[in-house]
Order: structure tokens, then C-alpha cells, then sequence
């Protein structure tokens, strides 16, 4: 059977883009920055972008051209009769892991953008307002089951219908709204009254605040951010053609990627400390908290708010798309089910482990703070999957493309569309002898502060 393609170059770029810019960008790199000390974060998170994440990308689309499979066929391919293919499950089971909470919180999303269309949002002046909404809205079980279920549907309809069709239409048009309303909103949060305070601390770094934990996850928002570490980027390069350049692939949609993270930063910031009450760590809830007051402030929110909220709710929609097609794609590659079967299956298991996860915002209180761990279902999920099974996932795979199939196999895959990949020297040094090491250590030291 002949596997399907992408239409074009921009069509991958343009899918490519939309698994990376997502809710990890708008929702996460906020949250993770709030909790972890704000500017040295970001800087660290920078850097890994620079460092580890051009790269790993790069790694992934190369490996998924050159088998043309899903992660475990992928590694398969290369690497038959090992252990390599574990590598490609664990990428299977993390994509369910992530996009059962992700869904959950994607759901938020959705209902923010119907609170603007109904209500708007001129009301959302002070702590305790925005605060009582989030409440009463996160605690409403059947509510967020429901919003998961939309979710969850959506993404399976969209994955069902296959790559062309599915995916490609739907990030064409409404991405570049969405850069130009987080383009606008960051100039109004820059220059709102009393801004200086969250830009210092989204900005200036405060050196003693990094520690293994601050370190550990800013490298991860990056593989996160980026879709890395569990097999998204070889399953979406496998779709790639032989003529495509991919370096200039990976490193335009890695920038564009960042760019919207940066851009949210700016947004949430500057106005999160003009608000009394408000600190930068609210976690999960906290732009939940913060974008409200953001679209109370200027002129036109509501109808901002409004369109923000639905085009994350897209963008949201295809990096879970992403999600869904690893499992679907290894399914219908390994065990020849239909994509209609594997994107019902495994969709509706994330479902199911996502009420765990919507639960657990005061609704059962075990859940709410897992014993041993002390947090909720949810923040652990992201913890698991979105942290450590991304950067475990992410030093694998350094390791399989730099030492098991090598770094001339990789180039010469990388050069066959003819053109040239001039900085192979830095990129085989990084998958070596940068990102390998660096990962074990900052795990092992994290292992020992825990
Ligand atoms: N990168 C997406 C975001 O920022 C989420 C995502 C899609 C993802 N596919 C992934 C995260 C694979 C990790 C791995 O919202």
C-alpha cells in the first residue's frame, strides 16, 4: 500500500508548526516559568532550544524520513531483533499520557472561549473574581468530563480522516491570526501601567534560583514545546519526501515555536503583578487566572478574548492531532488495524485516563493530593509524561541516532535531497558528546534532591 505524504514542504512546516505551537506554548511555558523562578528558567529553556531542541529535531524527522514508520517500526528498521523498539513504545504510551491531561486542559480552553462569547470579559478586574470563575468552573465534574469528551471526539474525527485531509487544512489558515493577536496583546501587556515588575522577573535572571529541578524542567519545556522525546517528529517526518531540506525545517519551525512561548511570557507577566493577590505560582490554573484580567484591561477584550481563546482551542487541537497520530500510526504499521479502529481505540483511552485528571481539582480529595508525592492527579501526569518520560524518551534517541545507526547514515539521509547540511560537525558533537551526558546528569541530580 502506498503510504500517504505530505502535499508539500509548507504543508509539513505548517503541520509540523502546528504540533509544536499548542498549549505547551500558552498554557505550560507560563506555568512552568511561574513555578520555577522566572528568568533563569527562561534562559535555561532557551538554550536548550538552541542546543538539544534544533537538534533532537532535526535527529527525528531524519530518522522517520529514512523508515518511513511509525517509532517502533522506526527503530525496528534500523535496529531489528533489539531492544530499540522499547524506546518506540514508551514514545506510544507517553503520547496517551500526554494527551489525556492535555485534553482536560485544552477543554478549559474551550470554555473560556464560550465565557467571552457570552459573558466577555469586562468583569475580570481583581484576584478574588477571576479566582471564584476558575473555581466554580474546575471543580464542575460533569462539566470538564464533557469538555474532555469534545475534546477527545475532535481529535479523533480530525486524526480518522487521515494525514492529508485532516490535518493539513486545518493549521493553513488560522495560525497566522493567532500570532498577530499574541503579537498585540504582548505590546499591550509591555506598555500597561506597572509593567516593569513581571518583565524583571520574566527577563532579568536571578541566578540563585536555578537548581537541578529548574534545570530538568526548563530542558523538558523545550522537548515538550517542541514535540520531542517520544516519537511525534519521526512519525510526522515519516510523511516527508526526499527533495525537502530538512535542517532549514527544523530550525524554522523550532523558532517559530519559540517565539510564540517567548510572546506569552510577555503577555501573562506585566500584568500578572499589577494584580493584587496574584502570584506567579498558580500552576496549571494560572493564565486560566491571568488572561481574563489581560482582556478585561484593554479596549476590544472581549472580542480578543473571544478569538484568543478559540484559536488556541485550534492550535491546542493540532498538537493533540499529533498526539494521537503515534499510537494510530504504529497501530495501523504494526498490527494493520484500520486508522478509523486505532484512532477510536486509543482516543478513548486517553479519554478515560483523563477523568483521573479532571478530578482532581478538589473533587475527590485523593486525587486532588496523591499521597507520597503530594500533588494532584493531573500536575503528576504532566511530571511524568511531559517531564521524564520526554527527556528519558529524548536520550535514547540522541544516543540511537549519534552511536546505533550513526551519524554518516543520518547525514547521508539528510543530504539526499543533494543539498549539503554544513553544520554536521556541531550537530553529530551535540547528539554525541552534549546531549547524552547532560541528560544523565541533570537526572541523576535530580534523583538526589528529590
Ligand atoms: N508541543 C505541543 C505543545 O506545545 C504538545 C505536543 C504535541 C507534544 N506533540 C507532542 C509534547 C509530543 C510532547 C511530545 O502544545
Amino acid at each position: 500500500m502506498q503510504r500517504e505524504g505530505w502535499g508539500s514542504k509548507i504543508a509539513f512546516i505548517l503541520a509540523a508548526s502546528g504540533s509544536a505551537i499548542g498549549l505547551g506554548n500558552i498554557w505550560r511555558f507560563p506555568y512552568q516559568t511561574g513555578m520555577n523562578g522566572g528568568a533563569a528558567f527562561v534562559l535555561i529553556y532557551l538554550v536548550s532550544v538552541v542546543s538539544f531542541g534544533v537538534s533532537l529535531f532535526l535527529a527525528e524527522i531524519t530518522l522517520g524520513r529514512f523508515t518511513k514508520r511509525n517509532p517502533v517500526g522506526a527503530f525496528k528498521t534500523i535496529k531489528p531483533n533489539s531492544k530499540w523498539f522499547l524506546v518506540g513504545i514508551l514514545g506510544i504510551v507517553t503520547a496517551i499520557g500526554i494527551l489525556s491531561y492535555y485534553a482536560v486542559i485544552a477543554g478549559w480552553t474551550l470554555y473560556y472561549g464560550v465565557i467571552g462569547l457570552f459573558k466577555g470579559f469586562k468583569g475580570f478586574t481583581s484576584e478574588t473574581l477571576v479566582k471564584q470563575t476558575f473555581l466554580s468552573f474546575s471543580t464542575n465534574t460533569q462539566l470538564n468530563i464533557f469538555l474532555l469528551f469534545v475534546f477527545v471526539f475532535l481529535t479523533v474525527s480530525v486524526v480518522s480522516f487521515g494525514i492529508k485531509s485532516g490535518i493539513e487544512k486545518l493549521t493553513k489558515t488560522l495560525m497566522p491570526l493567532l500570532f498577530v493577536i499574541i503579537i498585540y496583546l504582548a505590546i499591550n501587556s509591555i506598555l500597561s501601567p506597572g509593567a516593569s515588575k513581571g518583565l524583571s522577573f520574566y527577563l532579568k535572571p536571578d541566578f540563585s534560583k536555578i537548581n537541578p529541578k529548574v534545570v530538568l524542567f526548563a530542558i523538558t519545556q523545550a522537548f515538550f514545546s517542541l514535540s520531542l522525546g517520544m516519537g511525534t517528529m519521526v512519525t510526522y517526518g515519516s510523511y516527508l519526501s526526499k527533495d525537502d531540506y530538512l535542517p532549514s525545517s527544523a530550525l524554522l519551525v523550532s523558532i517559530t515555536d519559540t517565539f510564540v512561548a517567548f510572546m506569552a511570557g510577555l503577555i501573562i507577566f506585566p500584568i500578572l503583578f499589577t494584580v493584587s493577590g496574584l502570584t506567579p505560582k498558580e500552576g496549571p490554573a494560572l493564565v486560566f487566572i491571568v488572561l481574563p484580567v489581560v482582556f478585561s484591561k484593554i479596549s476590544g477584550g472581549s472580542l480578543f478574548g473571544t478569538l484568543f481563546f478559540f484559536l488556541l482551542v485550534i492550535a491546542a487541537l493540532t498538537s493533540t492531532v499529533s498526539l494521537l497520530e503515534v499510537p494510530v500510526a504504529y497501530f495501523i504499521d504494526e498490527k494493520k488495524w484500520s486508522r478509523k479502529k486505532a484512532s477510536l481505540i486509543t482516543g478513548s483511552l486517553a479519554f478515560l485516563l483523563g477523568i483521573p485528571s479532571v478530578l482532581s481539582f478538589g473533587q475527590v480529595k485523593f486525587l486532588e493530593r496523591l499521597p507520597i508525592v503530594g500533588k494532584p492527579f493531573l500536575d503528576l501526569m504532566d511530571i511524568v509524561w511531559g517531564n521524564l518520560s520526554l527527556i528519558v524518551g529524548a536520550l535514547f534517541l540522541a544516543i540511537f541516532v549519534g552511536y546505533v545507526w550513526g551519524i554518516n547514515n543520518a547525514v547521508s539521509e539528510i543530504e539526499s535531497g543533494k543539498k549539503r547540511f554544513k553544520l554536521k560537525k556541531i550537530w553529530s558533537f551535540i547528539l554525541k558528546y552534549f546531549a547524552p551526558p547532560t541528560i544523565i546528569i541533570i537526572l541523576v541530580a535530580y534523583a538526589v534532591s528529590l
